[in-house]
């Protein structure tokens, strides 16, 4: 027989992978096995065949050229204008430096054999190991910083909920990944569930706390299915429960559907959500981790910034802080998205600079014109013009540049965007996500989709002057009376839109 693997990732599905699956299922001798997506997804579906060689990649496989296929050779590895030679020495997979996403793609996302013999578990037992307070040192000498968006230190996080006094204690995954252009919290949730399950359950052991969520968005289903399968499989093999790998501590995990805001994956408004309530944002102070689910203390991280954490305790947090730039540390999971020619996850160290990601790794535009803006870290980033693409991808770095690192989406636009129409949009998807507690969100994103509007339509100098002023006020009370980063930050696609690339609001006009 021959094992070949099909992706059941999303992605993967939603161009047909599951009928390749099946088509290839009816080929004598062979047997089907489905791993998660390898994470290049303009590759989708990619199928791999066992040869002698290792395992040889066919991309964009259909249904219907199975038989072609078969009859090529593809069963022992045979070249083909689809084949991209033996996966793991592909160049843009073997150039990537893969430390949280150093498992998707290599077995069944559930088999929790295949999970501990590519080293699984190994953090979890290292942490139980330790105190906690060393524990947390590790994770500090990492240097990791929140993956979620505001890049908060985790060390300090955990340190904080580890100190707090209580009977009981929470961790919460933020699986919410709203962003636009992103989307490796769900390929990794899809993928490698264990290493998610894994990373929590070293933060729980380590602050002392016995109830853990998930909260993911339901958008996700497969990667909801694939997390209650893997807390299910952790939980028979003794991993997560009253005993967590025998260490007499117990951690209990379970996965909450959000119910389709933006705004929910903003901490304290997931948190009001986790406790069934509508998600609104909560004043901060206080902070979760000292008044969080329930009012206890709680960990709250995003998917990567957990996904991180068992490397960090298996090789020592210095093998993780080795990587990076300046105060930025550590490798972070990119995702090209948007008009590129490769879209797909990319980790690699921080540091990497925006014209590699977008240029040499994501091979430019899909279109095959130039790249005029690229918008990194989500709705509420700025629009980078091409001319700052050497802007080495670090917290500050980014920030230096007007931008920010976000969760590491970034999205490719070509010379034939209208900025105004995406300064626009900024407005209008605050308007429609904002939460509504506070006045300048709520009120000022409507107020600035009318103005942009009115902008876009002035001929007149005078007015085009005055609603400038009007525009650029009203960033000014969004961005300092808003309550959260939602209504906070909108201005900034706003302004870089207006900044960068004027001549879109004057050509409006015509
Ligand atoms: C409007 C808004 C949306 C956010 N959405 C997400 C999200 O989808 N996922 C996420 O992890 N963090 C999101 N964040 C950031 C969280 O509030 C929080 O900083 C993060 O979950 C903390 O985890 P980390 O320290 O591991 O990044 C959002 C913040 C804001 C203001
Ligand atoms: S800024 Fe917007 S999303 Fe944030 S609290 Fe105010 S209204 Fe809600």
């Amino acid at each position: 027989m021959t094992t070949v693997w099909v992706p059941q990732d999303a992605s993967a599905r939603a161009v047909g992978a599951d009928e390749v699956a099946a088509a290839l299922a009816q080929v004598e001798g062979v047997t089907v096995r489905r791993n998660g997506t390898r994470g290049m997804l303009w590759r989708e579906p990619l199928v791999e065949v066992e040869t002698d060689r290792g395992r040889v990649g066919y991309a964009e496989v259909t249904a219907d050229g199975i038989p072609d296929l078969v009859r090529a050779g593809m069963l022992t590895g045979a070249d083909h204008e689809t084949c991209i030679g033996v996966v793991d020495d592909d160049r843009w997979l073997a150039a990537q430096d893969r430390v949280s996403l150093a498992r998707i793609g290599l077995a069944e996302p559930t088999d929790i054999t295949a999970y501990e013999a590519q080293g699984g578990w190994a953090g979890l037992r290292r942490a139980l190991e330790l105190d906690p307070a060393d524990v947390v040192e590790e994770v500090l000498t990492s240097g990791l910083r929140g993956r979620g968006g505001a890049g908060f230190p985790t060390g300090i996080k955990w340190r904080t909920v580890l100190e707090a006094e209580a009977d009981q204690k929470f961790v919460a995954c933020n699986l919410d990944e709203g962003d636009s252009g992103t989307f490796a919290d769900r390929i990794l949730a899809e993928a490698d569930p264990f290493t998610l399950v894994e990373g929590m359950t070293i933060a729980a052991v380590t602050v002392g706390a016995t109830e853990g969520f998930v909260y993911c968005r339901s958008e996700y289903p497969d990667a909801i299915a694939r997390l209650r399968d893997a807390i299910a499989v952790a939980g028979e093999h003794g991993y997560l429960g009253e005993d967590v790998a025998g260490s007499g501590r117990a951690f209990r995990l379970q996965v909450r559907v959000g119910a389709g805001a933006y705004i929910c994956g903003e901490e304290t408004s997931m948190l009001e959500s986790l406790e069934g309530r509508r998600g609104e944002v909560r004043a901060k102070p206080p902070i979760p981790a000292l008044h969080g689910l329930w009012g206890s203390p709680t960990v709250v991280n995003n998917l990567l910034s957990f996904a991180a954490i068992p490397m960090i305790l298996a090789d020592g947090g210095q093998a993780y802080a080795d990587r990076g730039v300046g105060r930025s540390r550590g490798t972070q999971i990119f995702q090209l998205a948007g008009n590129i020619a490769r879209g797909g996850v990319y980790e690699a160290p921080l540091g990497i600079t925006l014209r590699e990601l977008v240029q040499d790794i994501g091979g430019g535009t899909r279109t095959g014109r130039p790249v005029r803006a690229v918008q990194v870290g989500g709705p509420l980033g700025a629009y980078l013009p091409a001319e700052r693409l050497d802007v080495p991808m670090g917290y500050e770095e980014l920030a230096d540049a007007g931008g920010m690192l976000g969760h590491g989406g970034i999205v490719v636009f070509d010379d034939t965007v209208d900025m105004s129409r995406m300064a626009r949009f900024a407005m209008e998807f605050c308007s429609v996500e904002s939460c509504g507690k506070c006045t300048p969100c709520r009120i000022g994103s409507t107020r600035g989709v009318e103005t942009i509007d009115r902008l876009r339509g002035a001929t007149d100098p005078g007015e085009r002057t005055q609603l400038r002023l009007l525009l650029d006020d009203l960033c000014e009370t969004m961005t300092t009376g808003s309550l959260c980063a939602m209504g906070g930050l909108t201005p900034v696609p706003v302004r870089s839109a207006l900044t960068h690339f004027p001549e879109d609001f004057e050509r409006s006009r015509s």
